[in-house]
């Protein structure tokens, strides 16, 4: 821009950069101390759900390099939104019932204590980066649909198809098995008896990841992204971009995300649960079990139980505090998470409430 064009750059926009002068935007960059700041009192930690290994071990090596805690955990998930086989999150990720794939991530910044999310984000794979710039860039925290589209775009977000052959082909099998419910059904001969009757067979696909870290100057962030369950309703949002539900984060306390069955996250404001157990005393692992524990304890649908009462899906917690300690506990035993302690980058067995039989 020569110096007369800047010029009148500076005088037509002049108004606009003195409200933005007046009321700065708080980057998370900005919020890092620089450089040559007081050295690192805290050693780096990394926690995601069980699909997350690729995502700690790049939110670690950015950690290493003092990057904020949301920068180096956005960064992680990113590596499985982008791959097209991981069928959860992301591109590839399973779609809704009219093959769609619709997404939704939240974001939460421990040290401005600040959150983006978007739901039923449609053509976008990276929807943790929308949910981002939501936080970034808007007054608000939460954008939904076509609206949660047109940011995106406007912020220079590339659309593309999700839906991978793959997907397409899964989604294609689920609807043919479904005749008990609708028109369409498997290749079948004329005498077989047996097609669609597999309804309550189909295991529901849940997916996402959850990904928490603790930086080098002791703060905390946290992502969730998810394709969310598997064949939903068109616009049915989850647990994933519900600040509280499916992820929350105190400076103070601690950061805890869950993967599973969203709705009951929605109905217990679950990582909430486990942070404030945490404000209490609880260890990681303590905190996560309280929160499987309390969705028992509040489950009174029949339809949801198994025979013998329990909870017949699961659901994942995973958190971290402000000393570096961890825990991940699920309603169910099998489950695992991702930790990496600067040292290691492993799999780890996740308390649970119920050994499967
Ligand atoms: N927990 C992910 C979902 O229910 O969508």
């Amino acid at each position: 821009m020569g110096n007369l064009k800047r010029r009148d750059f500076l005088k037509t926009t002049g108004a606009a950069l003195a409200a933005t002068a007046a009321q700065p935007l708080l980057r998370v960059k900005e919020a890092l101390p620089p450089l040559h700041a007081a050295p690192p009192v805290r050693q780096p930690i990394v926690i995601a759900s069980g699909n997350g290994l690729r995502a700690t071990e790049k939110a670690m090596q950015l950690l290493m390099q003092r990057s904020d805690a949301l920068d180096a955990v956005v960064a992680g998930v990113n590596i499985i939104e982008d791959d097209p086989d991981d069928i959860t999150v992301g591109y590839g990720g399973l779609p809704n019932e009219d093959g769609v794939v619709e997404l939704d991530s939240s974001v939460m910044h421990g040290p401005s204590h600040r959150a983006g999310a978007v739901a039923a984000l449609q053509k976008i794979k990276n929807p943790s980066l929308v949910a981002r710039t939501v936080m970034e860039r808007s007054d608000h925290v939460l954008l939904v649909g076509k609206g949660a589209l047109r940011f995106a775009r406007a912020h220079g977000f590339q659309e593309m198809n999700l839906l991978t052959e793959k997907s397409r082909k899964i989604w294609l099998e689920w609807k043919e098995a479904m005749s008990t419910k609708d028109d369409w059904l498997q290749p079948h001969s004329l005498d077989d008896r047996s097609v669609g009757a597999q309804l309550r067979e189909y295991a529901r696909h849940y997916g996402t990841i959850n990904c928490d870290a603790l930086d080098l100057q002791g703060n905390l962030s946290g992502v969730t992204t998810t394709s969310g369950l598997a064949f939903k309703i068109a616009g049915r949002v989850g647990d994933s971009p519900i600040i509280g539900a499916g992820l929350y984060v105190d400076n103070e306390v601690g950061a805890a995300g869950s993967t599973g069955r969203g709705e009951s996250n929605l109905v217990n404001c679950s990582s909430v649960i486990v942070v404030e157990a945490m404000r209490a005393g609880k260890s990681p692992e303590e905190a996560c079990l309280a929160a499987c524990r309390r969705i028992v304890d509040n489950l009174k649908e029949a339809r949801l139980k198994n025979d013998d009462g329990t909870p017949a899906f699961n659901v994942n917690f995973y958190a971290i505090n402000t000393k570096g300690e961890y825990g991940g506990a699920a309603i169910w035993s099998g489950s695992k998470f991702a930790l990496h302690d600067g040292k290691e980058n492993r799999l780890l067995e996740c308390a649970y409430l119920y050994k499967k039989k």
